[in-house]
């Protein structure tokens, strides 16, 4: 079997952060979601991957690059413009060929690995397998209605009355039929080639489409809530490690990661949390539920639930933050002139909550 991974796209749900980042570089617990994704199909024993990108092509192929890292093989293939997901496998005919593939969105995160899903479709006759699972708000997904004996009966993308809550979650696998459902559909009302519309052709014409519904978390990584959602669920599961350096006067929880090179002076770090490689946390406080990312400093300040990313500065901050999604290179201070005010220099679409 092979791999292919969507990590084209715009991510316009996450400006500011992805104007100038690809989204699917965003660290969770300070690991890209495209790595751990890469991750997840080499343990499921697929070595030879695809990389469908976009506009961020040249920074998505300097941070994986031929997959040697991994032991996997990578192979890029350029889509002009985001054309929907169903256009994504149309443009890697090639690349897959005649073999059977799973197709992972490069924003999404799973709980538990995809192992089991292959070895599981690898040994079936199915044409293809969905992955479905129970959400609260199945309206901004793709959404499965079944039969009562458990067959798919439709599939409707983001419908405004969902028929269910089985959301199709970002994981698929396919034969080599997608390849025709994909050339016979038509654009959707967004004018984009949906991945929903290519499997209901294969449903309507008696192709094998197995749904398997999924029990562990998911997360889309659209918006910064999901990203600060899927860093609370990575950070409860990965292994803690302290390679920096903890000073005598510091309390650093056991379920808290401190990478190579970080230094952790007079502060307290409450886990699950992870400390990035050549990070300083100075005289401050790190809640539960934080990845600060490398070459970070904060110093006199508190924050908790959060993401902050590389070679940011946060300073002499009075009052907790938190629940916030800190892009790179960003320094957030006190300001010491008069008058008393707020002095900002934010991006577009930045997002703050003042007092
Ligand atoms: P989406 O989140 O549906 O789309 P997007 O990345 O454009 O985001 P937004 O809606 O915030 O603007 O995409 C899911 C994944 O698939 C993501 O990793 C990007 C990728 N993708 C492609 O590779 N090609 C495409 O044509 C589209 C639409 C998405």
């Amino acid at each position: 079997m092979k791999g292919l991974i969507l990590s084209g796209g715009k991510g316009t749900r996450l400006y500011p952060l992805t104007y100038s980042k690809a989204k699917q570089l965003i660290p969770v617990a300070n690991k890209p979601v495209l790595f751990r994704v890469i991750e997840s199909i080499r343990d499921a024993g697929i070595t030879d991957i695809g990389i469908v990108v976009g506009q961020t092509a040249p920074e998505i192929m300097e941070a994986v690059g031929r997959g040697g890292r991994w032991g996997v093989q990578i192979t890029y293939i350029p889509q002009p413009e985001p054309k929907g997901l169903a256009h994504a496998v149309q443009i890697s005919e090639e690349f897959l060929g005649d073999d059977r593939f799973v197709m992972f969105l490069g924003d999404n995160v799973i709980q538990g690995g995809i192992s089991p899903l292959i070895a599981e479709f690898a040994g079936s006759a199915w044409n293809s397998q969905i992955v479905l699972t129970r959400i609260a708000h199945p309206e901004q997904y793709g959404v499965a209605e079944l039969n009562s004996d458990g067959s798919i009966k439709r599939l409707i993308e983001k419908p405004k009355e969902p028929p269910s809550d089985l959301a199709l979650v970002g994981i698929y696998m396919f034969d080599h039929h997608v390849l025709q459902a994909v050339k016979e559909i038509k654009p959707s009302w967004r004018d984009e080639y949906e991945i929903t519309d290519a499997i209901q052709w294969l449903v309507d014409h008696q192709f094998a489409v197995h749904p398997y519904i999924h029990r562990g978390w998911w997360i889309d990584t659209g918006r910064p809530d999901d990203m600060l959602e899927a860093n609370d669920l990575v950070l409860e599961e990965i292994d803690y490690r302290v390679d920096g350096y903890v000073d005598s006067q510091s309390q650093v929880d056991r379920r808290v990661t401190v990478e190579r090179g970080a230094e952790i002076i007079n502060s307290v770090v409450r886990g699950p949390s992870i400390i990035g490689e050549n990070t300083r946390i100075v005289n401050s406080y790190i809640g539960p539920f934080t990845s600060i990312y490398h070459h970070v400093l904060v110093e006199n300040s508190e924050i908790e639930h959060s993401i902050v990313l590389e070679h940011t500065q946060i300073q002499d901050i009075q009052g907790r933050i938190q629940d916030s999604l800190i892009g790179r290179h960003a320094v957030i201070s006190r300001s010491p002139t008069k008058p008393t005010s707020h002095k900002l220099a934010l991006g577009d679409y930045s997002q703050v909550g003042i007092l």
